[in-house]
């Protein structure tokens, strides 16, 4: 099994691309089910969850054209949809191929998704989106670890309350929504860039979405869509990522092709931290910033401070000389990069959804265990600042969601390597 090796306390410096946003291709290609014709996809992040939904999507007996993944583009087509399954062996894989539930759905009348089970971040259920598909018209079934639905008469618009905030559960009800007879009033979405991206998508393939509150859309419901090319957005928690390791270790080290609206949440915490930087239109360039403050943070739907940066900020206040706490509001079980951290020498402690970093003297590398995609990007920031060499292991996870992690760090200066 491969593992990463990182020998600490090498400065960071030059320029870092981010790619495209995971989370929002996903269910851009999900969207793609929606209509016959061909959707062309630019900025497409080359990683192991769009191979996972390529197959997903494959697995549906869909001829799809796939083309220079190698240059982020993909065009996907899908004809003749003459499966509606997505099998546990994918689906265990990749939680978010529950994303072709509702687009499935709304295309064949009838979908069947193998349910996702619990997952190393708890336990991550998938009733939000059942619950807001069946006001559309859908019949449920649950049948030996499948959801088989079906709206054998078609999806029909309605009123949607979510009851609560669910980016997967929102977009899987958008999509639906977009091929279901007459009007929808959604209330209580995510507004998530990702989320806004797939809305941006849907409205070029001719899906009609309006914003009528700052959670509430409406749509009205089309009888087909048509394919359309789009640009992904930069992906923000990579960004958040590497602007981490800029204050942690960059020596003038510039993030670019970054949305900076994207990222206010971060750069709130960075000013409340006093950590310098500087933002240009589309990059930004950090070094390492001592940091003198203690902060409290939560973890909170977008707008808010995102999960999906928790374990990555985490590193960076183990190494202020005052206090912090972290919640972790969205998902139960989500601080196992804790131990993890402690065994290099971080004094994190755990109480419940909340964590209390205190400050630690020097980290020291050492053998540590990803366990999930951003906890393990954590450990190689831990591993960057530390004295000695830290080796990671099970770093598939990583490769779900970081594109090329070692060369980016290691063009920059960073003592980084793969290793069989
Ligand atoms: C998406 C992101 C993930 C990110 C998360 C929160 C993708 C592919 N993944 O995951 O990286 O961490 O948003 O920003 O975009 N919940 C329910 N019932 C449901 C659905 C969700 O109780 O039917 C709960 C979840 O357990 C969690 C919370 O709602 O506690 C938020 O989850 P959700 O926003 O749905 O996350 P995902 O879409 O799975």
């Amino acid at each position: 099994m491969e593992k990463i090796v990182i020998i600490g306390g090498e400065p960071l410096s030059g320029n870092i691309t981010i790619g495209g946003s995971k989370n929002a291709v996903l269910p851009i290609m999900a969207a793609c089910i929606l209509t016959d014709e061909a959707v062309h996809l630019t900025n497409v992040p080359n990683l192991q969850d769009i191979q996972t939904m390529i197959k997903v999507l494959e697995s549906l007996g869909v001829k799809s054209e796939i083309s220079n993944l190698n240059q982020n583009q993909l065009t996907v087509c899908y004809e003749n949809i003459d499966k509606n399954i997505a099998e546990y062996d994918l689906v265990r894989k990749m939680r978010a191929s529950v994303l072709i539930l509702g687009p499935l759905l709304a295309r064949k009348k009838e979908a069947s998704v193998s349910l996702p089970g619990g997952c190393a971040i708890g336990a991550r259920p998938i009733d939000i989106h059942i619950d807001a598909l069946k006001k559309l018209g859908a019949e449920f079934v649950l049948d030996r670890g499948y959801v088989n639905c079906k709206a054998p008469k078609g999806l029909k618009g309605n009123k949607i309350d979510l009851k609560k905030i669910s980016v997967g559960a929102s977009e899987n009800i958008i999509m639906a929504a977009s091929l279901a007879s007459g009007e929808s009033e959604i209330n209580n979405i995510a507004i998530e860039p990702e989320v806004i991206d797939l809305i941006k998508c849907l409205k070029s393939m001719g899906s009609e979405i309006d914003f009528i509150g700052d959670r509430k859309i409406l749509i009205q419901g089309k009888e087909n869509l048509r394919g359309t090319t789009h640009n992904v957005i930069p992906d923000r928690i990579e960004a958040g990522t590497y602007m981490i390791a800029g204050a942690l270790i960059g020596n003038n080290l510039k993030i670019q092709n970054i949305e900076p609206d994207h990222m206010q949440n971060i750069l709130n915490v960075f000013e409340e931290l006093e950590i310098n930087f500087k933002l240009n239109k589309d990059s930004i360039s950090l070094s390492k910033s001592d940091i003198e403050v203690g902060i409290n943070l939560q973890t909170e739907e977008y707008p808010g401070f995102p999960t999906d940066l928790q374990a990555q900020i985490m590193v960076l206040l183990s190494k202020s000389n005052k206090q912090s706490s972290i919640i972790e509001n969205i998902f139960e079980n989500r601080f196992m990069h804790v131990p993890e951290l402690n065994r290099m020498g971080a004094q994190i402690s755990i109480e419940g959804n909340k964590s209390i970093i205190s400050p630690s003297s020097e980290l020291i590398g050492a053998p540590v265990m990803a366990t999930d995609l951003r906890a393990s990007v954590s450990l190689v920031l831990a591993g960057l600042i530390s004295k000695g060499e830290t080796i990671i292991n099970r770093i598939y996870h990583i490769d779900r969601g970081y594109e090329e992690i070692e060369k980016k760090i290691s063009q920059c200066g960073g003592n980084i390597r793969r290793m069989k």
